[in-house]
């Protein structure tokens, strides 16, 4: 049986397209992007999700009164679409615990830093400001707590001496493109279980920052101390 997944997402979409060349339009891997909600009406996700055939809609958090009266509206547009799985990729607005253990666990998000070092916003000018000599994105379980849900996979990447929080977000956010497919092939294919008592990969519990790799030739390649 094939999984279904959504894909939620605000802006610019560079991680949804990622999903429909690495997931969706791969004959091999058994999983269908059933729709793209965005809560923002010129999100580029929008555009992407129509050019691939995919449904797309907009709820404008902004015609909303308050969080609830959006999050009643996104998860009955959610339901309708019936996925197996929920799928953040940029959507900047933080979901309330009622909204998150309604389709817990199957909700995964993905992160620009190595959690849990770096949860919220602004995380590459706050690695170059540690001066930390790597970076990276991670993959987590979404639950109520912001970017605190189990982590699955991440990718390290290498802090580049001049970079600017631009240069690394851009080293960043490539990797990310091979890491969140990788992960939901996982899904796809069983070897990643979102269970109620935890994430496991390959029927093992997985380590606190979840299974690790960094981008070699333009694939992922695992490191060592994962
Ligand atoms: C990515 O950096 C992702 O890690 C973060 O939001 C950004 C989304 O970029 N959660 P895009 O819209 O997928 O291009």
């Amino acid at each position: 049986m094939s999984l279904t997944f959504a894909v939620l997402a605000s802006g610019r979409g560079s991680n949804l397209e990622a999903l429909v060349e690495g997931v969706h339009r791969r004959p091999d891997v058994a999983a269908e992007l059933v729709g793209v909600v965005s809560d923002r009406p010129g999100a580029q996700a929008l555009a992407i999700a129509r050019a691939a055939g995919v449904s797309a809609a907009c709820i404008d958090r902004k015609r909303f009164e308050d969080r609830d009266a959006f999050e009643a509206v996104l998860a009955a547009t959610l339901e309708g679409l019936g996925a197996d799985l929920l799928v953040l990729a940029g959507f900047m607005r933080v979901l309330s615990a009622a909204f998150v253990r309604r389709f817990a666990p199957a909700v995964i998000n993905i992160h620009p830093s190595l959690l849990p070092d770096f949860p919220g916003l602004d995380t590459h000018a706050r690695v170059l400001a540690r001066g930390d000599a790597e970076s990276g994105a991670s993959v987590h379980q979404v639950t109520p707590e912001v970017d605190g849900g189990p982590v699955l996979a991440q990718v390290v990447v290498p802090v580049h001496a001049g970079d600017d929080p631009e240069r690394l977000a851009a080293r960043v956010l490539a990797a990310e493109h091979r890491l969140y497919p990788e992960v939901v092939r996982w899904i796809a294919a069983g070897r990643l279980v979102l269970g109620d008592d935890g994430p496991r990969l390959d029927g093992r519990t997985l380590p606190l920052r979840g299974r690790r790799f960094r981008v070699s030739d333009d694939a992922l390649e695992p490191l060592c101390a994962s």
